[in-house]
């Protein structure tokens, strides 16, 4: 994993050994893929200030998320099928962001269970929700989330209904891979995948199987799934969910300040400036382009968080010097799973750490509380 020297070399090394369907299920966006390609560009736009001849040598990443120390500004995204990208895949990250001393977060979408993770790991992580039609299930996974002492609920607000992934369909993906011939040829290639995925807890989605019973079949739940999101719903749910969740509740989707408002009155912890890592609306701006007005627009009365397009400690810093109190890493730790597993997924978090170190160095800030837009160059 040395030789892994950035986010990219992850993202190579996994492109040749997860299967196709697999990686590009992790690269797509939706549609065009326009919003895709803003969020990584307009942080890219972002130029840092350098500072000189101030006395850098004691530096600190600490900072807190939700009240909770974290060793750097950074939590894992909620990632469906983390499982499909190595076996045990949501284990093995979520024991690599804790050895790391940041927040894992569990999809409902994911290859393992709630319980498996919990059972795996020795700390408490945040459970991610989709509100589905059947509310007796968003019942049920919300009690779950309770029983695994699950210390945040991240409830999506931005997939209600689902924004075309071109790739998936023409790569017909599926959970298992479908056995068609340009798969097996596919998987032939990818021994090292094939074996992780074999020796897995599970094949298909842990926190559904035992609930829609007697229904095994991977296509019915699969469908089920795609039928299951729910476009009413509204504000009212979240207050629902809000009584039914006895602890920390962040809403992750928010892309508006009209909507950012609302949010911040909710009673919510927290919200994820977010736009799904462009896999819904196209055509959205990018997350960081909203992200200040947002940041001021609600100030102080709720945590502001980010995610969209973070692939370097480079980017981390420009999303805390424009109002998050942290970010959300989505692609980048799952290019550092289908590399290399849990280590991978340790590489990546220790890039990104890298690198916010050397950055603030060079930008002359020593503590995280101390990155603000003072650090952002003047365009
Ligand atoms: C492969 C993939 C699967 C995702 N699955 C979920 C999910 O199950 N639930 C969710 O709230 N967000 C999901 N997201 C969105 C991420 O949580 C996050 O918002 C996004 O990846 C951030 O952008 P980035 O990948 O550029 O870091 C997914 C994103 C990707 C790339």
């Amino acid at each position: 994993m040395k030789t892994m020297t950035c986010i990219e070399d992850l993202r190579q090394t996994a492109r040749r050994r997860v299967p196709r369907s697999f990686f590009e299920y992790a690269e797509s966006g939706s549609y065009a893929e326009q919003t895709l390609q803003a969020n990584r560009a307009d942080l890219e736009a972002i130029k840092l200030r350098q500072r000189i001849l101030v006395d850098v040598s004691a530096r600190s990443l600490q900072t807190k998320i939700l009240g909770e120390p974290v060793s750097l500004p950074l939590a894992l995204a909620p990632i469906g099928m983390c499982g499909m990208q190595h076996g045990d895949g949501e284990i093995l990250a979520c024991r690599a962001a804790h050895a790391a001393g940041i927040p894992f977060t569990l999809s409902t979408m994911s290859i393992c269970a709630i319980e498996d993770v919990a059972g795996a790991v020795d700390k408490p992580f945040w459970f991610q929700l989709y509100v589905m039609k059947d509310r007796g299930f968003v019942r049920s996974l919300i009690e779950r989330a309770a029983a695994a002492k699950c210390s945040a609920l991240v409830l999506t607000v931005d997939l209600q209904i689902l924004g075309q992934r071109h790739r998936d369909i023409k790569n017909g993906l599926s959970v298992p891979p479908e056995l068609r011939i340009g798969n097996i040829l596919d998987i032939a290639t990818k021994p090292a995948w094939a074996l992780s995925i074999a020796r897995g807890k599970r094949k298909t989605f842990g926190n559904l199987a035992g609930y829609v019973a007697g229904k095994k079949d991977v296509k019915y739940l699969a469908r089920w799934t795609a039928e299951q999101f729910d476009p009413t719903m509204n504000w009212k749910d979240v207050e629902w969910i809000a009584s039914l969740w006895p602890g920390k509740l962040i809403l992750k989707g928010i892309l508006d300040v009209e909507d950012a408002r609302i949010a911040a009155k909710t009673g919510a912890a927290a919200l994820v400036v977010s736009n799904h890592g462009g896999r819904q609306l196209d055509g959205a701006p990018s997350s960081i382009s909203v992200l200040p007005r947002i940041a001021d627009a609600v100030g102080s009365s709720i945590e502001v968080l980010f995610d969209g397009g973070i692939r370097s400690g480079q980017d981390i810093m420009r999303a805390v010097a424009l109002g998050a109190r942290a970010c959300l890493s989505g692609r980048a730790f799952v290019y550092g799973l289908g590399a290399g597993g849990q280590a991978g997924v340790a590489r990546a978090i220790e890039i990104m750490r890298n690198e916010l170190s050397v950055t603030m160095a060079l930008t002359g800030v020593t503590s995280i509380d101390k990155i603000d837009r003072n650090v952002i160059a003047a365009s």
